[in-house]
This record gives structure tokens, C-alpha cells and sequence, in this order.
């Protein structure tokens, strides 16, 4: 899925449930390859996320989380290699500062933080994965709707 595209909610609506659109922006080596084994594992889990496969955390720029928002998700996922594991070595260390400090700015700016998991999930982690996933979509349930987007748009000069 490119950020470019709006995130559509494809999947199965329960009568009258809200159901999420979760954006996951995963590191190629570790998280990425967990959730393929999640899926060769036919691990269930629920299917209201579209990834994005990055080389790195560490490439994660927090405006492509900012964008998913923008473009419609209720909730995001980060995630890729366990600390000490990262194959650029130091990647994912500089994208556990840069979300501490981006759950700061959502928070100064009345977004709630918990609509973003951040999470490690190596390549043998296929039910983790799955873990994350259906924790992540059932807090997003419960917070509803992410509208403050189209808020923060309309009061914007
Ligand atoms: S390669 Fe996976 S977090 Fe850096």
C-alpha cells in the first residue's frame, strides 16, 4: 500500500461495528517477514491492516504516520526489530526516540497515543504478530473514529 492511496476499509463489516483502518509500517527484515509466517503459519488474526514495508524503523519518518492519519486510518502500527537486532544496528534505537517524542506531540496536540503501537516483532514471531495486530484493532475500537484529522484541517487558515 502506498501512503499516496487512501486506506479503504475492505474488511468484513459486523452489523453495525465500527471497524478500524490500521496502517502498519514494518522494517523488511524482521516484522515484515513475521507477518508473512503469520500468514504461512495461518495464524487468525483480523484483517483491517494494510502494510507498508520499509528497509528500516529507522526509515519510519513520523510523517508517514501523520499522512496515514490524513489519509483516513484510525490507528497505526510500528513496528520491526528487537533492540540489538536491527540489521543497519542502530535503526531502530533512533525510531524508539523519535516515537517517544512523536506520542509527545500527539499528545500536546489532544491526539490520543494510544491510537499508535509501537512494537518489536522479529521474523519468528508470526502469532506475536498477530497479537499485535487484533490488541491494536480492538483498542482502536474502542476509542471509535478518528476524526480529529478533519478537525484539525477545518480549523487550519
Ligand atoms: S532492520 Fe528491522 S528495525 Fe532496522
Amino acid at each position: 500500500m502506498s501512503t499516496a492511496t487512501a486506506i479503504e476499509n475492505k474488511s468484513p463489516a459486523s452489523a453495525g461495528r465500527f471497524e478500524p483502518r490500521i496502517a502498519a509500517f514494518v522494517c523488511n527484515w524482521c516484522t515484515y517477514t513475521g507477518a508473512d509466517l503469520a500468514g504461512t503459519s495461518r495464524v487468525q488474526m483480523m484483517p483491517n491492516v494494510r502494510m507498508v514495508r520499509l528497509p528500516c524503523t529507522g526509515r519510519i519518518d513520523t510523517a508517514f504516520i501523520i499522512k496515514a492519519f490524513e489519509r483516513g486510518a484510525d490507528g497505526v502500527i510500528v513496528s520491526g526489530c528487537h533492540p540489538g537486532d536491527c540489521h543497519y544496528s542502530e535503526g531502530n534505537y533512533h525510531a524508539r526516540r523519535r516515537f517517544a517524542m512523536f506520542k509527545e506531540l500527539m499528545n500536546f496536540m489532544g491526539i490520543d497515543e494510544r491510537r499508535v503501537t509501537f512494537s518489536w516483532v522479529s521474523a519468528s514471531e508470526g502469532r506475536k504478530w498477530g497479537d499485535v495486530v487484533d490488541e491494536t484493532i480492538e483498542r482502536v475500537r474502542a476509542l471509535g473514529p478518528f476524526d480529529d484529522y478533519k478537525t484539525l484541517l477545518e480549523e487550519t487558515p
